[in-house]
């Protein structure tokens, strides 16, 4: 295969009969006057580890509510329920990695055809993590019958479970191309809906920036147990934000 133009976003690689054409996606994020090439490309069960390490460097622990229940209390200590969380829908391959020429990932959007909810909660043996679910079901919960009004019932939907970028590379919209190509999987495997759950304000305003549109939200301060506010997150986190974008749509 010769790759015949280098455009800086675009790849675009001859082929040679009986070979797959494909266009290589290539983006790059700048910080502090560097900058640095990455290809956006599928996950497959051999990142799992690899995609596991980013996500315990970054994500375990700065996503607002893992971070606000201190999740991981320890260093080198994990949470197997979220590792579990993270990897069972890798097999679907439509999850997508941003990955450098040498191999470093920069962001993950972990997806996967969605869920009625985020999992048992009676189940999990995490404290913490269950705090979270727990929030996730009580949103997925009313949730639904909203999306039932607004969209076909036999509308196949795949869901941004997981998105995280290195924190040494966010606001280079790392995040934005990640879920670009998301969409576009999405639009490729027969999916015509595709959703992501904010719970970051970063992600919330990621996705809104590409035209998701807002179907409900939940404010913090709104969801109580017992009479008692659960998450009081530090600004800008204000609330569970949960969008939506139609495949087809240009
Ligand atoms: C949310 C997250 C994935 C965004 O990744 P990213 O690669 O920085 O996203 P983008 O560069 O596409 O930027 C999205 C927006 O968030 C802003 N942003 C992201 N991280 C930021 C930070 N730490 N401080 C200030 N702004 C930030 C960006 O500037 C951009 O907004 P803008 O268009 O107004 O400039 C990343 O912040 C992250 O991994 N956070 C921790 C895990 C998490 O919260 N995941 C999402 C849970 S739903």
């Amino acid at each position: 295969m010769d790759i015949v133009n280098l455009d800086p976003r675009i790849l675009f690689a001859k082929v040679a009969v009986g070979e797959v054409p494909c266009a290589l996606f290539w983006d790059s994020a700048e910080l502090a006057g560097t900058s640095m090439d990455y290809e956006i490309r599928i996950v497959t069960e051999e990142d799992t580890e690899a995609v596991l390490e980013l996500l315990k460097k970054n994500f375990f622990l700065d996503e607002p509510l893992n971070d606000y229940v201190k999740l991981i209390e320890f260093k080198d200590s994990t949470c197997e329920e979220l590792e579990q969380f993270c990897k069972e829908k890798i097999h679907e391959k439509n999850s997508v990695m941003a990955i450098t020429p040498s191999g470093q990932i920069l962001g993950v959007s972990l997806n996967g055809t969605l869920e009625e909810d985020y999992g048992d909660v009676e189940q999990c043996q995490n404290p913490k993590f269950k705090k979270i679910l727990k929030l996730l079901n009580h949103c997925a919960k009313i949730f639904q019958p909203i999306f039932n009004e607004r969209f076909p019932k036999s509308s196949k939907v795949l869901n941004i479970r997981v998105l995280s970028s290195d924190s040494a590379w966010r606001g280079q919209g790392i995040a934005g191309a990640l879920i670009k190509r998301s969409r576009q999987i999405a639009q490729e495997q027969g999916y015509d809906l595709i959703r992501v759950d904010c719970s970051s304000h970063f992600s919330a305003r990621a996705v809104s920036k590409l035209g998701y549109e807002l179907v409900y939200e939940l404010k913090y301060e709104d969801y109580k147990d017992n009479g008692e506010v659960v998450f009081k997150l530090p600004h800008p986190h204000t609330c569970v934000a949960f969008f939506i974008q139609s495949t087809t749509s240009p």
